[in-house]
């Protein structure tokens, strides 16, 4: 059997990676428009940071894992087509802002059409807005010759950048949507199913139609995300009343109803989903004439986005209501840890704000590369002299980052940042030494016995 994958993105190449790694029969190959991508998937130094990946790839890689730019030739030799390209919120024409652009499915479907020349499995692993199968299964059969059949199955991936290779080796469920109705659909699921079953065990495969697959990995993403902004909400109450946001968290997380995860209150959640899988579905929502309940998920992003702009605004009025020309150190870029990926760091954000009062924002991230946190922060590494940016200064160690800087924020939860010598930061600070853990990770009360001023999430 032969799978191609359209889009060697954070999704498709360490998924891909997965199955040629499990399936030692099955010839995977990956293929990107993205030439630099493509060359880094088949070099030591991997597009995408993930703990366990460089092991995977190197196993697979080469033996029964190929990285192309030659769609044509990967899309004729396969047998099933994933199609794992981005699928990013619309900026232009009818649902900017909130739908979600289709362009790059569209134009996966009709390369699958034209070099197509036998019958295929096309499975839609990127997240895509629920009846987009329909649209597909359209322009498929409309660009196709007579006696191709293309089965469209919605396979979505439910792997947490920076877990996912365990994520994957181990997944809670795989999903495969398909038409159940139909005896073609049900085999085309079978197929799929059947790769997995290669490690997956079959009670851990759940089929479903097209549509409830399509829905589902939407409202996974928006549950999700719904409990981080119900605990960070509450971590603003916590603030004002003497609670503590960690401790009601860990209360309400014992009832086995709740449960304790994602129950973490932060500067915000972040990554290249959440807001863009639940702005999908208020717009599915308007679309489909539910205005209530579109306005009910729209408040997870509105709380989402309070939540960052309340961090950057504490920043401001906790150092006497002005940042102008004051060092501040930022540890962590990236929107999570273990993970170089900044699509929608809440770090941005505030740092954008930071600038605007115009801080000088000194960075350290493990992982994430300067270049990637001047384009995310919107400024240019030189003015037009050459001179370096007085602004941003990138640091490759975080005590560099916080000499001579009056206040510390933790935008990222990395876990060194636990262990730094917190007593040799304090001494190359400004006093008072202003620390605000965006991430509740370090020890505050070992950190107010040094003399720095703390302010955490949620009070404590
Ligand atoms: P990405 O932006 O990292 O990768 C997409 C890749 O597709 C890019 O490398 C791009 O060059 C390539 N591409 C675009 N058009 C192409 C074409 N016609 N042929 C071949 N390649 C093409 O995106 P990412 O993060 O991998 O996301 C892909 C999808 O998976 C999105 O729908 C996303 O919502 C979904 N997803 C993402 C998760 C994540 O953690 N990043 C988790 C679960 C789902």
């Amino acid at each position: 059997m032969k799978i191609c994958c359209l889009g060697a993105g954070y999704v498709g190449g360490p998924t891909m990676a997965m199955i040629a790694y499990k399936c030692s029969d099955i010839t995977v190959t990956v293929a990107d428009i993205n030439e630099a991508r493509i060359n880094a998937w088949n070099s030591d130094e991997l597009p995408v940071f993930e703990p366990g990946l460089d092991d995977v790839v190197k196993a697979a890689r080469g033996r029964n894992l190929f990285f192309t730019t030659d769609k044509v030739t990967a899309i004729k030799e396969a047998d099933i087509i994933f199609v794992s390209v981005g699928t990013p919120t619309k900026t232009y024409g009818a649902g900017a802002g909130k739908a979600a652009d289709l362009k790059y499915i569209e134009l996966c479907a009709r390369d699958i059409a034209e070099h197509s020349d036998r019958s295929k499995i096309v499975v839609e692993k990127s997240t895509l807005p629920v009846r987009t199968a329909q649209g597909l299964k359209t322009v498929l059969s409309a660009n196709t010759r007579e006696g191709i059949d293309f089965q469209v199955l919605s396979n979505p991936e439910f792997l947490a950048e920076g877990t996912a290779i365990e994520d994957l080796e181990n997944p809670d469920r795989v999903l495969i949507g398909g038409e159940e109705e139909t005896e073609a659909g049900r085999a085309a699921i079978e197929t799929l199913a059947k790769v997995y079953e290669y490690w997956v065990p079959r009670e851990n495969i759940i089929t479903t139609n097209l549509w409830s697959s399509e829905l589902s990995k939407l409202v996974a993403n928006a549950f999700l995300a719904q409990r981080i902004s119900s605990i960070n909400s509450i971590s603003a109450l916590c603030e004002r009343t003497g609670a503590n946001v960690d401790q009601v968290a860990y209360a309400i997380g014992r009832d086995s109803r709740i449960g304790p995860k994602f129950l973490k209150a932060s500067v915000g959640f972040g990554g290249s989903c959440f807001q863009k899988d639940i702005l999908n579905l208020v717009y599915l929502c308007e679309y489909f004439g539910l205005p209530d309940v579109a306005a009910y998920w729209e408040q997870v992003i509105i709380m989402n986005d309070w939540q960052k702009s309340r961090f950057s605004q504490k920043i401001v009025t906790t150092l006497f209501n002005t940042v102008n020309g004051k060092r501040i150190a930022m540890l962590g870029f990236a929107f999570k840890k273990d993970t170089n990926d900044t699509r929608e760091t809440a770090a941005m954000y505030v740092g954008r704000d930071l600038l605007d009062e115009q801080a000088v924002l000194a960075v350290h991230d493990p992982k994430v590369s300067r270049e990637q946190i001047f384009k995310d922060l919107k400024e240019s590494e030189t003015d037009a002299e050459g001179n370096p940016n007085p602004l941003v200064d990138i640091c490759d160690d975080p005590y560099e980052a916080a000499k001579g800087a009056h206040g510390l924020a933790v935008m990222t939860e990395w876990d060194s940042f636990k262990d730094l010598d917190y007593k040799k930061i304090y001494e190359g600070m400004y006093k008072p030494a202003f620390i605000f853990d965006g991430r509740n990770i370090l020890d505050h009360e070992a950190l107010r016995e040094i003399g720095f001023e703390v302010f955490a999430i949620g009070g404590k």
